[in-house]
């Protein structure tokens, strides 16, 4: 039989992680335990309540800062979903100075109590949390960058979803890499890659771009102020986990896309195509053969993602 995870959900209590935790909890044969941590003092009650649906998957609730320690402590798997989200006339970008400082204590405890773990960012700006996270985990002589993943699987599950509805097809079987960062121009699918092939117009192109990247301020918009995407975006997650657990028993050939810390791209930091295995990142699979208007887009985010990466490192050295 697999060795089945425990997973720490951190920021448990909101609604990515308590729908993410939701998901997790309906996967027996990959999950033994979910401990869910969020300061939020009804984390408790939340975690009770999962608890009490029917599948052998054990969930405890933690919550403050020495129950962080109980939540961290042998887990395999840790995922941040945890700080603030944007509202509207905020960008991912503003939300640096309080998630940055989140980031920054939870490699701490990370480095301290699971220090082995395979630890996956879902809170934003996910283009300067990775750095952050990673960088204050190698100050303390506890980073392996090929077990700390920043989770974009959101843009792939948007793209293949946009990309199907626009050519009236089933969106289980669109396949599209999406590589780059996780903001408004660092995020670039590549059509040229998709799976079925598809042949796109000059329009369509720009459309499918300007879908994905402004389909978050859509969501929030919608959502009347009521924060930002959550279940897509716990579904996402989710289905990212559960492909590295599977890729953690042993199950050869997986890939997915994310955001990585890695020396094959100019920028160090980048999200691309990622052959996971029993440790986390086996292998970047680098970009693949790209489309003239991919290059330019390309080239039109790696400025960005270097300027993200500074300003991570940036609010670190300042503290
Ligand atoms: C998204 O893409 O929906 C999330 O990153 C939330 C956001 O800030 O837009």
């Amino acid at each position: 039989m697999c060795k089945k995870s425990n997973l720490g959900v951190l920021g448990a209590a909101g609604g990515i992680g308590s729908a993410l935790s939701l998901l997790l909890k309906l996967q027996p044969h990959l999950v033994s335990e979910i401990r869910m941590q969020d300061i939020d003092k009804s984390m408790l009650g939340i975690a009770m309540d999962l608890s009490h649906i029917n599948t052998p998957v054990t969930v405890q609730g933690y919550t403050g800062g020495t129950q962080l320690k109980d939540a961290l402590k042998g887990a395999d798997v840790v995922v941040i979903t945890g700080g603030i989200s944007k509202v509207p006339v905020m960008t991912r970008e503003n939300l640096l100075a309080p998630n940055a400082i989140i980031m920054r204590d939870l490699a701490i405890a990370c480095s301290e109590l699971c220090p082995n773990a395979i630890i996956d960012i879902v809170t934003n700006p996910v283009n300067s949390c990775l750095p952050i996270f990673c960088e204050t985990m190698g100050r303390l002589g506890t980073l392996n960058p090929t077990k700390v993943i920043g989770v974009t699987t959101l843009d792939v599950t948007r793209i293949q979803t946009f990309i199907a509805n626009m050519k009236g097809l089933d969106p289980r079987q669109v396949t599209c890499p999406v590589i780059g960062g996780h903001s408004l121009v660092t995020m670039i699918p590549l059509l040229s890659q998709c799976k079925p092939h598809i042949n796109f117009s000059e329009n369509e192109t720009e459309a499918l771009f300007n879908k994905i990247r402004t389909a978050g301020d859509e969501v929030m918009k919608a959502k009347r102020g009521n924060g930002t995407a959550q279940l897509s975006m716990a579904y996402s997650a989710a289905y990212f986990i559960f492909e590295q657990l599977k890729a953690m028993t042993g199950k050869p050939d997986v890939v997915q896309c994310g955001y990585s810390m890695n020396n094959i791209h100019k920028t160090e930091y980048f999200s691309s195509k990622l052959l996971l295995g029993k440790d986390g990142i086996i292998k970047d699979l680098g970009l693949g053969k790209l489309s003239n208007f991919e290059k330019e887009k390309l080239n039109e985010a790696i400025p960005l993602i270097l300027k993200d990466v500074e300003t991570g490192r940036k609010f670190l050295k300042e503290r």
